[in-house]
């Protein structure tokens, strides 16, 4: 029964990732978590040279590898898949993670909660430039696609490497792309940004699109919807909660907005990427992970 075995199941050995974003928060953390389980070489990429290095000090040595990055160049994208290309002659799975909040968009209420009027609404809207909307959509929608379309063939060197099938054994599982998305993406009620739910929602169907355009090359897509962990992105929401550190003890915060009571761990995320990385994770295509401790699933107890 050695098949079964959680070391088996979940190893991610040898394994090569490359993770836009890989400088800080989630990415940082699935950067650590495949280096330290064993992963051959991870390459982290980001605009932030020094964010990108301070992942590879904090990870096993020898297995982070910076790559300096923006997404929302073609240009930019092409140097860093020839920089990868260099250094591995495959990648097993890419993270299309990297993404902006962008200026929040959403009216102000009153004091009192009541919400403004409907011209007050207006003006506090449109009074903001279009290009607040169109520089996260670029960066969360289109940086995220042209990202996997510049992996692809490194994606394929994977699958080429694959050993041929035998009889009643499990083959190794196929190359994957896993976007990160968000909670943001479903629910109306997580009132960050017009444009950042909106591109969120635009990315987990940019999961479901790739997923069934690149299942004729064997490449899976899946993607990753994260609720609260605590990182640049999400911190102005503990400073609004008056929540010191990261949220993780339950009882951080209040059942009506998470129903586990806390944020999520870097364990729990940590462990949700080796999965999806492992062989077990290998039957995963097209999925939407929620890791949002129940925000979107759970409904009030009404009795
Ligand atoms: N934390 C949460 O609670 C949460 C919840 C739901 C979804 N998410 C999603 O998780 C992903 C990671 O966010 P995070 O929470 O870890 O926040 P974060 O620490 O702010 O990470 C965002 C990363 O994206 C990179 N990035 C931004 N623009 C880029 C560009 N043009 N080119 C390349 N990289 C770029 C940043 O690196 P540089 O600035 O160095 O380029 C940064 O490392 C995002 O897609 C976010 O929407 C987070």
């Amino acid at each position: 029964m050695s098949n079964l075995l959680a070391s088996n199941l979940f190893s991610v050995q040898d394994r090569v990732a490359v993770i836009t974003g890989g400088g800080s928060g989630l990415g940082r953390t699935m950067a650590r978590a495949l280096a330290v389980n064993g992963a051959a070489k991870v390459f982290v990429l980001g605009r932030r040279v020094n964010a990108l290095e301070e992942t590879a000090t904090q990870s096993t040595p020898g297995v982070v590898i910076p790559v300096q990055c923006d997404v929302t160049s073609k240009e930019s994208l092409e140097a860093a898949y020839k920089a990868v290309a260099e250094q591995t002659t495959h990648v097993d799975i890419l993270f299309a993670n990297g993404g902006v909040l962008g200026p929040l968009m959403r009216p102000s209420q009153k004091p009192d909660g009541t919400p403004p009027s409907l011209s007050e609404l207006r003006e506090e809207l449109f009074s903001k430039p279009m290009e607040a909307f169109t520089d996260v959509l670029n960066v969360n929608v289109t940086g995220s696609y042209y990202t996997v379309l510049a992996f692809l063939p490194l994606l394929e060197a994977a699958n080429k490497r694959r050993p041929a099938p035998q009889a009643g054994v499990l083959t190794p599982p196929t190359a994957q792309v896993v976007i990160t998305s968000s909670i943001a993406g479903f629910i109306r009620k997580v009132p960050f940004s017009f444009a950042y739910n909106a591109s969120k929602s635009a990315t987990t169907h940019l999961v479901k699109m790739l997923a069934t355009t690149l299942a004729d090359y064997d490449i899976r897509v899946n993607g990753i919807a994260p609720g609260l962990y605590q990182s640049d992105m999400a911190n102005h929401i503990f400073e609004d909660k008056g929540i010191e550190g990261s949220g993780v003890n339950e009882g951080s915060f209040p059942r009506e907005m998470i129903p586990i009571r806390r944020s999520g761990s870097e364990e729990d995320f940590a462990g949700l990427i080796v999965w999806m990385a492992s062989a077990s994770g290998g039957y995963l295509n097209g999925a939407i992970m929620l890791t949002d401790g129940g925000r979107v699933s759970v409904v009030p107890n009404t009795y």
